[in-house]
């Protein structure tokens, strides 16, 4: 069953304890904080107190390039974040805004770290991230960023998330959504639940390296033409 709440309705569910709203730049400081919180290991694996402006990196660069930014809010607080992507490759602006975002990432943590640190933050995310790309299905839509308040994990709202996702990507005659996970760092079988299959797997060399364990980078899809509603 997909979500009851749409972005398209922007509607507050009346009563409803948590409802789904757009993303705001104002949000930004919450989801990165909900991000340090709900990922322990990475974030205190990261040297000299730079787990926010990683986790704002891949933030800001996911925001850049999605096209639904959705958060769940509970009261008036955020709870959770998706980001998403409902079309294809990036254009050419697109890829240049996304280097800005990472160059600027390299400049803050290379005024807070030895050359030796940054130098390894750097070779490592950017060998992850050509795997990454060497490893990535050939997808129309892409989950690029989701998190859930540690405190409100286990009450739906991950799924309500991605259920809006995957009904906004549908109607934007999306094939395939691809998704980008690690083992141990992240909950790979949420994806499952969802009928995303796994379609490559690898070692995720930050994650090993930051997370002080052999990460693996686990990529996902769901073909939405295999799976009709
Ligand atoms: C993954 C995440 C977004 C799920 O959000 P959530 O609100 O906790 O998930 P839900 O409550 O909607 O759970 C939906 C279903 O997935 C299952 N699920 C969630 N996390 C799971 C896990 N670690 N292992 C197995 N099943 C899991 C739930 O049991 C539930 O199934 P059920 O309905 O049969 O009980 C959240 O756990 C999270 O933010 N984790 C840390 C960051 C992360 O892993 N992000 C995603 C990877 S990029």
């Amino acid at each position: 069953m997909v979500g009851a709440v749409t972005v398209e309705d922007r509607t507050r569910e009346e009563g409803s304890a948590v409802y789904i709203r757009p993303y705001l730049p104002s949000d930004r400081d919450r989801c990165v904080t909900m991000s340090v919180e709900a990922w322990p290991r990475m974030s205190s694996g990261l040297p000299g107190r730079t787990a926010s402006d990683f986790w704002g990196m891949l933030l800001d660069i996911a925001n850049d390039y999605s096209d639904v930014r959705e958060v769940a809010c509970a009261s008036t607080s955020v709870v959770g974040v998706l980001l998403g992507r409902r079309r294809g490759s990036l254009s050419t602006r697109e890829s240049i805004s996304q280097v800005r975002i990472f160059l600027s990432f390299l400049r803050s943590i290379s005024r807070k770290l030895p050359l030796r640190t940054s130098t390894s933050m750097f070779c490592t995310l950017l060998l992850t991230e050509v795997k990454i790309m060497f490893n990535s299905p050939r997808s129309d839509g892409e989950v690029a960023f989701l998190v859930v308040d540690p405190r409100y994990q286990g009450r739906g709202i991950g799924l309500r998330l991605l259920d809006n996702f995957i009904t906004q990507a549908r109607s934007s005659d999306v094939h395939m959504i691809s998704v980008y996970t690690t083992d141990p760092g992240c909950n790979w079988r949420f994806y499952e639940k969802r009928g995303f299959r796994r379609v490559a797997q690898f070692e995720d060399d930050f994650g090993t390296r930051f997370e002080g364990e052999r990460s693996s980078g686990l990529m996902y899809a769901l073909d939405l033409l295999e799976r009709p509603l």
